[in-house]
């Protein structure tokens, strides 16, 4: 196990910096789970943690040891990809050992630990087939496999689910948290799903354009994002964006209703936002009218996808309201003390609504 720090890490193709000066502590044994938009740099830093990519500026510490310079064989990491990566014309067995056979182990060590690994993944019964003859969630075990037998410091993953379909992608995920509880690793990975980022997570690091934009726990970042990216981008469905202004002591929405609010705002330009699940049906809150234009039903919840008169986009979940077809004028209630408050040009207010 180690911990990883990265202090004052930029990278630069030519003129085109892809991270800029990014500082971040990850924990002896956590999981740490970097997300963000494609493009914004994610498996740039994964594969500078790795040693796969030279660092422009800054330091990358391992364990306490400056690693920079050193090959990614030295850093004690491994690392999983989403593509696997494994060679079709050996064995699962002979794919799990081969670091091992590189590395010049005996034959009865590398024996020993890929059964340990094939133990751990539950993949016994496979180990003398070959890749073309597993499905995609065998071939990723076989794929994390071969980085367990190297007992890394530090395990790496980038989108390792992405090729699986939904259901198997659902079953890796806990396999992979399972995995993390009995090695106590530190691990690294790499997703644009927020849903895995926040089950799998002790902390999450979201990132846009090679900077960080909020570093914390999933609940922190599902609580009290910092500004509107953060806000949208953790949630599913997303938090919705209401346009409204300040007006003595309270917010006028462009939608309705106006909140009394504890605290003045310094802006003219606002957005209130509100997650799905803060609505209610009835009560005596702020009401919002909107016109229901799609109801999802997920079986055990649904969606109301809605308009407001203002014309913007709103989701609400309805979780009860079984009676709701399209084109129905709906009037929902706003739990406000769960409203959060953004400059438009996206920086969270200290506001709260006043109770
Ligand atoms: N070898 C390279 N030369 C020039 N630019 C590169 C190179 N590799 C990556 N980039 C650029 O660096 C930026 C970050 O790429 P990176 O692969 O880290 O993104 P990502 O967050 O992993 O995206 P995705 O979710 O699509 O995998 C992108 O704009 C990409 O075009
Ligand atoms: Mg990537």
């Amino acid at each position: 196990m180690a911990s990883v720090e990265l202090k004052n890490v930029s990278k630069s193709y030519g003129s085109l910096e892809v991270i800029d000066t990014l500082n971040l502590s990850i924990a002896d044994g956590s999981f740490t789970v970097f997300v963000g938009p494609s493009g914004c740099g994610k498996s740039t830093l994964l594969r500078m943690v790795a040693g796969l990519e030279p660092i422009s500026k800054g330091d990358v510490i391992i364990d306490g040891r400056r690693v920079n310079d050193a090959d990614p064989i030295q850093r004690g990491i491994a690392m999983v990809f989403q593509n696997y990566a494994l060679y079709p014309h050996m064995t699962v067995e002979q794919n799990i050992g081969f670091s091992l056979r590189m590395a010049k182990l005996d034959k009865p060590a590398i024996a020993q630990r890929v059964a340990a690994a094939a133990a751990t993944l539950q993949i016994e019964p496979l180990l003398k087939r070959r890749p073309a003859q597993l499905s995609g969630g065998q071939r990723q075990r076989v794929a994390i496999g071969r980085a367990i037998v190297r007992n890394p410091e530090v395990f790496l993953f980038d989108e390792p689910l992405s090729n699986l379909d939904a259901e198997l992608r659902v079953s890796m995920r806990v396999e992979i948290a399972k995995l993390h509880n009995t090695l106590k690793s530190t691990m690294i990975y790499v997703t644009h799903d927020q849903t895995e980022a926040m089950t799998l997570a002790d902390q999450i690091v979201v990132m846009r354009a090679g900077k960080i934009e909020q570093v914390g726990t999933p609940d922190g970042l599902y609580e009290d994002p910092q500004n509107l990216f953060v806000a949208g981008f953790i949630g599913s469905p997303r938090m919705n964006f209401l346009r409204a202004s300040p007006s003595n002591g309270s917010v006028q929405l462009e939608a309705g209703p106006t909140l009394a609010i504890s605290g003045a705002p310094s802006t003219q330009d606002m957005v209130v936002g509100i997650r799905p699940e803060h609505f209610v049906f009835g009560g005596d809150g702020p009401q919002l009218t909107i016109t229901a234009d799609v109801i999802e039903n997920l079986g055990g919840t649904r969606y109301l996808y809605g308009t407001t008169k203002s014309g913007e986009a709103l989701i609400v979940e309805a979780r009860e309201q079984t009676g709701i077809t399209s084109g129905d004028q709906v009037s929902v209630g706003l739990r406000t003390e769960r409203a959060l408050f953004f400059e438009s040009s996206g920086q969270r207010l200290k506001l709260s609504a006043a109770s």
